[in-house]
């Protein structure tokens, strides 16, 4: 279930980790990074991969990401290198 995701940004996202959230004794929370590309909060992760778990894994998904919606369904994986999270470059 391969997914297109457009990136318009060419600068890091930095991430302060004095503005990670913390328990009640003052120990950092764990953070969930997105994995699945349409999160909303990119590069962390808001629920929006519950969208993706009716995807066919034969099957590449193009996603509106305002809306988590998906805009085209492409049968075949063939056209898309399968990277597993792992980004090129
Ligand atoms: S992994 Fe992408 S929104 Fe949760």
């Amino acid at each position: 279930m391969p997914r297109l995701v457009r990136f318009s940004s060419a600068a890091p996202i930095k991430i302060d980790p004095a503005t990670w959230p913390r328990d009640e004794q003052g120990n950092l929370k764990v953070l969930s990074i997105c994995g699945c590309g349409i999160s909303a909060k990119f590069p962390f992760c808001d629920g929006a991969h519950k969208a993706c778990k009716a995807e066919d894994a034969g099957c590449t998904y193009t996603y509106d990401i305002p809306t988590r919606t998906v805009q085209s369904v492409t049968p075949g994986t063939g056209d898309v290198p399968a990277t597993d999270g792992q980004r090129e470059g």
